[in-house]
């Protein structure tokens, strides 16, 4: 059972022999909670450098004093266990090559650079170079297939993209429809990449690319509303839509990194989501390494032997992970875990879904420790509603807002409700973390906003002592194992395979993974429903769009209840699947 982890270089002292704090010890988080302080004034209290503005690059690498400089910042554990130690100083001298490179390139501020890599060291370090230039970094899932990728490049008008050879013929495939796509860098850690140089687009090996650059860069000054990343993010309808953030927002990122994440200089910390997803983002790069936390970084999939090994054999000592990951957990039982010792763990948060009681019951069990759930979103960019040491946790609850965070339920005309009651879960007096806008779409952005808070898009309840409680979506946005799947890029592809005719596609409840995708269908003349159509219809959108996004269930029906104009009404399909009333189908075009 025990995992061999080879330590393949070690460039660094071994991790926790830093004493020198990078903060200004600040106020105790529960004195915060009596007396919230300002954002500005948490900028001062997080000792963040100044000089260059906000720069995210200069708040999470270049702008830490030397004690943080040479000490890991990245501990990387590849697929195949080798283990590799990266300090801060590293980091960011690699970056400052990267962001070289870039300006050699001709990279302006605003440009968007996709990164379609795996979770390896090049990905942090060239997502460090591209701030640098000010430009737009847009991570991208790596289990994204051609046509989730080519939505979210020919939105962004991509100018380059970074990617790694297993992963660059899904850009191939694309490339010719997105005009933008000048420059492709293939970052190849086996080989020695041999770029075509008669390819459509430019290509470059990585290495090749930044090896002639000085590893001096001068960042320059960089407000706070600079934009930084862009994460693409569903709804109920149409394409995904690209949230974009600003370099301001590393104020909200270390804060709750710090008083929610509770963590400090001296941790070993491992979030477990890819930055492809906003969490592996502002809590797998920003917030910890702003606080010169050394990070794990895993590029294996889950397994759950594996991940024992890791929290065990590196001494994990704070863990950010998602409920799905744990209900998985939980499902091999509790001897498992219980052969393994986690001396180091003394605090696990927990993110992407409601995180169900029992298994913060078992996590008590096996851990010995309190599961922290933690409620926000990719638009607001940062921790927003929360459990967090000190207040005590209420099973199934969410907690109570951030300090600086205003929250409530509205009614129906957007009016705030009691204490006690149930409604559309909103925002007031956001963390700088707040999205700027959706890219290309600020009519979107706006529709969000009614009488001046935030509409979350989920409904909740409060109790009477200020818990929030998740009762779930206001729209037909699914939540599968914590992904956002729109069900319209899920329909849109069914409907590209030669045997549909037209797909509705709902979130069916699901214990372990909260929900699963279910297909309705209905077939073209001449197409017979088999069962090995079906497995073909549903591997057809996992290679267009991903795993996650594949119908676990696809049912035939004869046609799709619609509207009188056309729409179908996925209401109507999730009623019937789920043996509840219809409600009204006075439109219903279908009966
Ligand atoms: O519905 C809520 C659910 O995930 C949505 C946000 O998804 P995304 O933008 O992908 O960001 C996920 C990671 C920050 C929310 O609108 N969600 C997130 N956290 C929780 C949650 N639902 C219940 N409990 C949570 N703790």
């Amino acid at each position: 059972m025990s995992i061999d982890f080879t330590q393949k270089q070690s460039v660094v002292p071994a991790i926790g022999v830093v004493e020198t704090a990078h903060l200004t010890s600040p106020m105790n988080p529960w004195d915060c909670e009596k007396n919230p302080p300002s954002w500005d004034a948490m900028h001062t209290q997080l000792n963040l450098p100044k000089a260059t503005g906000y720069n995210q690059s200069t708040v999470c690498l270049d702008g830490h004093p030397d004690a943080i400089l040479n000490k890991t910042a990245l501990l990387w554990v590849s697929a195949t266990h080798e283990v590799e130690h990266h300090s801060f100083l590293e980091l960011s001298l690699a970056s400052n090559q990267v962001a070289n490179a870039l300006t050699a390139l001709g990279t302006n501020p605003q440009d968007r650079i996709f990164l379609f890599l795996e979770r390896i060291p090049e990905l942090y370090v060239s997502f460090f170079g591209g701030l640098k230039c000010h430009a737009i970094l847009c991570p991208i899932f790596p289990a994204f297939g051609p046509e989730a990728l080519l939505d979210r490049l020919q939105d962004a008008e991509a100018s380059i993209v970074f990617t790694s050879p297993a992963l660059k013929p899904r850009i191939d495939a694309i490339a010719s429809q997105v005009p933008s796509l000048k420059t492709i860098v293939v970052v190849d850690r086996a080989h020695q990449w041999q770029p075509n140089p008669s390819a459509s687009v430019q290509e470059l090996d990585y290495y090749q690319w930044i090896a002639p650059q000085s590893r001096q860069f001068t960042v320059a000054h960089t407000p706070a509303e600079t934009p930084s990343i862009m994460h693409y993010t569903s709804g109920t309808t149409g394409k995904p839509k690209g949230a974009l953030h600003q370099h301001g927002a590393c104020i909200a990122q270390a804060a709750t990194a710090q008083w929610v994440l509770d963590l400090s200089v001296n941790d070993v910390y491992w979030c477990t989501a890819d930055p492809g997803w906003v969490t592996g983002t502002s809590y797998g790069i920003f917030g910890p390494w702003a606080l010169g936390v050394t990070q794990l970084v895993f590029e294996g999939a889950f397994k759950p032997e594996t991940w024992y090994s890791i929290l065990e054999r590196f001494n994990v000592s704070v863990w950010y992970t998602a409920p799905t990951a744990l209900r998985m957990l939980m499902k091999h039982g509790s001897d498992l875990p219980k052969s393994y010792q986690f001396k180091a763990l003394r605090h696990i948060c927990s993110v992407g879904e409601p995180l169900n009681p029992e298994a913060i019951v078992w996590g008590r069990d096996v851990f010995d420790q309190e599961i922290y759930d933690t409620w926000w979103q990719t638009e607001t960019g940062s921790i927003h509603i929360t459990n967090r040491i000190g207040l005590p946790v209420r099973l199934g609850s969410m907690g109570k807002p951030f300090p600086g965070v205003e929250a409530c339920v509205l009614d129906d005309t957007f009016t705030p409700l009691p204490l006690g009651s149930e409604g559309a879960l909103a925002l007031k007096s956001a963390a700088p973390s707040m999205f700027k806008t959706y890219w290309n779409n600020q009519s979107k952005y706006e529709s969000r906003f009614k009488n001046g808070w935030y509409l979350t898009g989920d409904r909740a309840s409060v109790d009477t002592d200020g818990y929030f409680w998740f009762v779930g979506r206001e729209d037909d946005v699914i939540n599968t194992a914590g992904h956002l799947v729109g069900p319209f890029e899920v329909e849109s592809a069914l409907v590209h395979h030669p045997a549909v005719a037209e797909a509705g596609v709902i979130g069916l409840p699901c214990p372990e993974r909260m929900e699963v995708i279910k297909a309705y269908i209905s077939l073209k003349t001449g197409f017979v429903e088999t069962p090995e159509l079906l497995k073909e219809i549903a591997l057809f959108v996992r290679s267009k769009l991903a795993a996650h996004a594949m119908p676990r269930e696809i049912e035939v029906i004869e046609s799709l209840p619609k509207t009188r104009s056309g729409k179908i009404m996925r209401r109507v399909l999730k009623a019937r699947a789920l043996g509840l009333p219809e409600g009204d189908t006075s439109t219903l075009e279908e009966v």
